[in-house]
């Protein structure tokens, strides 16, 4: 048993609070009372909680009072860093369903009265645990995130991580390949960001957004009087990416005549504005970056090879979405917590159905659908979990294979549910304990299979 003190979090009645610092300090913990509001905001900013302990008790407190304490703690967690709560309850707490619902839904794992100290320090010795590798990965993640911008812990993405890396020290060219809205855009914001010309400007083209008779100006620039209308002298976008760096995106769209001025200015580090009176030596780092078969392109005559070849000297693949499994869900929280802090700071999460949903949509590639369908989510969802048709992923037909798996899945698991519950005369506890998961898990999965234990028997 760990002896270490760890600082608890303990919520709930003055009797209950009483009563368990004592026993639990045997045991090794720190224990912290809170049953004033005004205390339960301030502690957690004076320590890193990682559990707490609620007395879940129905006379005392009603479930909406205490769903919106639990909910304004776990705001107050840091670093993306969730408290895994454990209920103290009575078993007649258990069996009323907003109780039930508010422990499936907010809670690691509950124990019945009265306190058995030996039994309560095996549960929350297993909360610690469980939070401490919850708050490894997720702070991993994060940290990630943070150093390239990106949400991702996939080999395809660790992958890319290591070679933006690799690229970002070296200044030379880069070209970024990868379906649309796979993140190519934000790679090249990560490579800048970690080059030495990062406190340079990053400068992004879109050359398949600029109409064909204004890129070269776009680009290069123009002295006052140069052409009818140039009524002012204008710095190109590649003059103001000096000592930057410079994003061609959508480089396959460039016309032919200009391909040949960008090759000038990548070979000889110059370019000339129109109507300008002699170079103008550059210092700029470009990468660039296409959706569309360049090779191809060069084969067509489309696109320059000498062009490509001075482009392409380092490059990038970006893996697609659907290549991306375990990202799926990262991505989907990543969003959800962006949108919903933007537009609707009452929508917390994703319901188990839902982020069902979630992993097992087909994605096709694109993150940017990803986003549209979770941003229409949090502004669909009616409580404050997302549920399936918020997304609009109840509709789907999805891929065949995975939906009939999902189904044998779903058939098997609640059959065994039935058969074992059936087995141990609807008891909870030793169903839990025959099919090896704890009961918050058993709670969820009658809940999700919409098996109504309660009227075949208290368990
Ligand atoms: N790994 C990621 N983590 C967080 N956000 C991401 C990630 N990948 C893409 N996005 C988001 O998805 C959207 C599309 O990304 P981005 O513009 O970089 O893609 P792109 O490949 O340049 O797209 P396009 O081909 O349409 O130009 C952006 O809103 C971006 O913030
Ligand atoms: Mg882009």
């Amino acid at each position: 048993m760990n002896t270490t003190p760890r600082p608890l979090l303990c919520f709930g009645s003055p009797e209950m609070t009483d009563a368990l610092p004592l026993e639990l300090a045997r045991h090794g913990r720190v224990v912290h009372d809170i049953t004033a509001s005004d205390d339960c905001v301030a502690l957690p900013k004076q320590q890193d909680f990682s559990v707490g302990l609620v007395h879940l008790d129905e006379s005392q407190l009603d479930p909406a009072t205490l769903r919106r304490y639990l909910e304004s703690l776990n705001e107050l967690n840091r670093g993306g860093n969730q408290v895994k709560w454990v209920a103290l309850v009575s078993n007649a707490a258990v069996a009323s369903p907003p109780i039930a619902r508010m422990i499936t839904t907010y809670f690691y794992d509950y124990h019945t009265l009265p306190v058995d100290a030996e039994r309560l320090s095996i549960t929350l010795g297993h909360a610690y645990g469980m939070a401490r590798i919850g708050c490894h990965s997720v702070r991993q993640a994060a940290d990630r995130a943070m150093q390239f911008g990106m949400v991702g812990r996939s080999p395809g993405m660790r992958q890319l991580f290591g070679a933006i890396q690799k690229v970002g020290a070296i200044g030379l060219s880069v070209m970024i390949r990868g379906e649309s809205g796979t993140g190519k855009e934000l790679t090249a914001q990560a490579i800048h960001r970690l080059s030495p010309r990062a406190d340079g400007p990053f400068v992004a083209v879109n050359c398949a957004a600029l109409p064909k008779e204004l890129i070269q100006t776009e680009l290069f620039g123009h002295e006052k009087g140069s052409f009818t209308g140039a009524d002012r002298r204008r710095v190109g976008r590649i003059e103001a990416a000096q000592n930057g760096t410079l994003f061609l995106d959508e480089i396959g769209d460039l016309p032919l005549d200009l391909q040949v001025n960008l090759l000038r200015f990548l070979q000889e580090k110059t370019i000339d504005r129109i109507g300008g009176s002699g170079p103008i030596a550059l210092d700029v780092r470009v990468i660039a970056a296409t959706h569309v078969d360049l090779e191809k392109a060069v084969e067509e005559g489309r696109f320059r090879e000498d062009l490509y070849y001075q482009l392409n000297v380092l490059h990038l693949e970006m893996p697609a979405l659907r290549e991306r499994g375990e990202d799926i869900e990262l991505l989907a929280t990543h969003f959800l917590r962006e949108t919903a802090r933007a537009i609707r700071p009452n929508v917390k999460g994703f319901s188990e159905q839902a982020l069902n949903a979630i992993t097992t949509h087909p994605w096709p590639g694109n993150v940017r659908e990803m986003i549209n369908r979770i941003q229409r989510a949090v502004v669909m969802c009616e409580g404050d979990l997302i549920r399936p048709r918020d997304p609009g992923l109840d509709q789907d037909t999805p891929n065949c294979t995975l939906m009939r798996l999902a189904e044998a899945r779903a058939k098997a698991e609640r059959e065994v549910i039935e058969t074992t519950l059936s087995a141990v005369s609807n008891n909870v506890s030793k169903a839990a304990r025959r099919l090896d998961i704890s009961r918050v898990t058993l709670y969820r999965l009658l809940e999700q299979h919409a098996i109504d234990w309660q009227k075949k028997g208290a368990g």
